[in-house]
């Protein structure tokens, strides 16, 4: 493997060899990926083992007896027992590949819900979160007679943790709460929260998309019930995501989708359903993207990933100077704890102008509302600008970010 640990700092520019991505040029200029939240970019180890699967090893998992067939499983089981350790679970039958956040969410929501909430009760979301970890909820209790209610953030987009508690009682039955915010880079105490939850006997369900790509997280230290993130934001393939779930409530859930693979034993007169993590896995699955993510996980466990945080800080630490010292901007999302993320408006120009600008000098930024409506209605504006970092960005990139800002400004004066 190409990576490295830095000596003495962070060796950005060996890391940046390692993503082939990284070195191209767009609309004749040096690319500058800063949508790192949208979708990150993915090392050459990860690709070359993608490649390697699909010309040496491809094979429908878990059923064959024959040798490609078993090679692939054993593969994609690794690559399991990869995730367990990465995420620090105490048993890998926890660790359920889905397809990402979405799907991983989506599962959780209505398994658990059809078997665990009833009408009258509550499910607890954050204002801040990304559409997948409110719409499922909404649906849910659409289906089951219960009540979304919202735990409020402030002006500078932490959650409001006097109104967390308050609204905590005993009709709530599910908090969900993003470990870090897509649109507002905000992180959230997630574990003061769980155990806050939990003295009302209440699980949680942690929206981890954008934490896992940035700093290292250990699901049994937060005390966390579920635990959702995807692959393609951590350096790995699409397709490949995971839901942890404690044993002590996946067992006790009914499937999610049912079909091949799930199954203990099926006849007309009645279905059997296989023990987790099987139970939630029906079908075929996305087995070069499963077997990517290990090779991500091993990817991000060669280099030092404290080390990467702490260089990740700094850069958006730098980031928010730069931009909050240019007339005209303003910073969405100023939390005291952030990660990554870099929400930002110019007076009197819209967020597409500024993004579609941004990408005629190689500078690849998101706008829009970032599937966070609620978000971008609390701070009563349309839609934000939003640069994401990764570890193999640099204060150049920076430079380059602010100095496009300020044509934009000069653009529109
Ligand atoms: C906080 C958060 N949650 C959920 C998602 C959905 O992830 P996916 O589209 O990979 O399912 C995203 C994607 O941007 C996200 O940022």
């Amino acid at each position: 493997m190409a990576a490295v640990k830095p000596l003495g700092g962070w060796d950005v520019e060996k890391i940046r060899s390692d993503f082939p991505v990284l070195s191209q040029t767009v609309n004749g200029k040096p690319l500058v990926y800063l949508d790192n939240a949208a979708s990150s970019q993915v090392p050459q180890v990860v690709i070359e083992r993608g490649a390697k699967y699909l010309q040496e090893e491809h094979s429908n998992i878990h059923r064959g007896v024959h040798y490609l067939s078993q090679h692939a499983t054993t593969a994609y089981e690794a690559a399991r027992e990869k995730v367990k350790r990465f995420i620090n679970a105490h048993d890998v039958k926890e660790c359920i590949f889905v397809r990402g956040t979405t799907e991983g969410i989506n599962l959780v929501a209505h398994s658990y819900g059809r078997k665990f909430i009833n009408e009258g009760d509550e499910i607890l979301v954050s204002q801040m979160e990304h559409h997948s970890n409110i719409i499922p909820w909404q649906q849910v209790a659409a289906d089951r007679g219960a009540h979304v209610r919202m735990i409020p953030i402030n002006e500078r987009g932490e959650i409001v943790i006097d109104e967390y508690e308050n609204l905590l009682n005993e009709r709530t039955k599910m908090v969900a709460v993003a470990h870090v915010s897509n649109a507002l880079g905000t992180v959230n105490p997630v574990k003061e929260m769980i155990a806050t939850a939990h003295k009302f006997g209440v699980p949680v369900c942690v929206d981890a998309a954008q934490s896992v790509p940035h700093f290292p997280v250990d699901v049994q230290d937060l005390d966390c019930d579920f635990f959702a993130f995807s692959g393609h934001k951590m350096f790995a393939p699409t397709g490949s995501g995971v839901i942890y779930g404690k044993r002590e409530w996946l067992d006790k859930m009914p499937p999610y989708q049912t079909g091949g693979g799930m199954i203990r034993s099926v006849s007309f007169e009645g279905t059997t359903f296989a023990t987790i993590p099987e139970k939630f896995e029906a079908g075929t699955p996305a087995i070069a993207a499963g077997i990517g993510l290990g090779a991500a996980i091993d990817y991000i466990n060669a280099i030092d990933f404290e080390a990467a945080a702490a260089y990740e800080h700094e850069l958006l630490e730098y980031a928010t100077e730069r931009l909050a010292g240019i007339p005209g901007v303003k910073v969405i999302g100023t939390a005291a704890k952030k990660a990554s993320v870099l929400s930002f408006t110019v007076e009197d120009v819209h967020p597409h102008d500024i993004g579609t600008i941004l990408d005629q000098q190689g500078i690849a930024v998101r706008a829009g509302h970032h599937c966070a409506q609620p978000v971008m209605q609390f701070f009563d504006v349309p839609a934000t600008a939003r640069a994401s970092f990764a570890f193999y960005n640099t204060r150049e990139e920076v430079d380059k970010l602010a100095d496009a800002v300020q044509k934009v400004i000069e653009v529109f004066a």
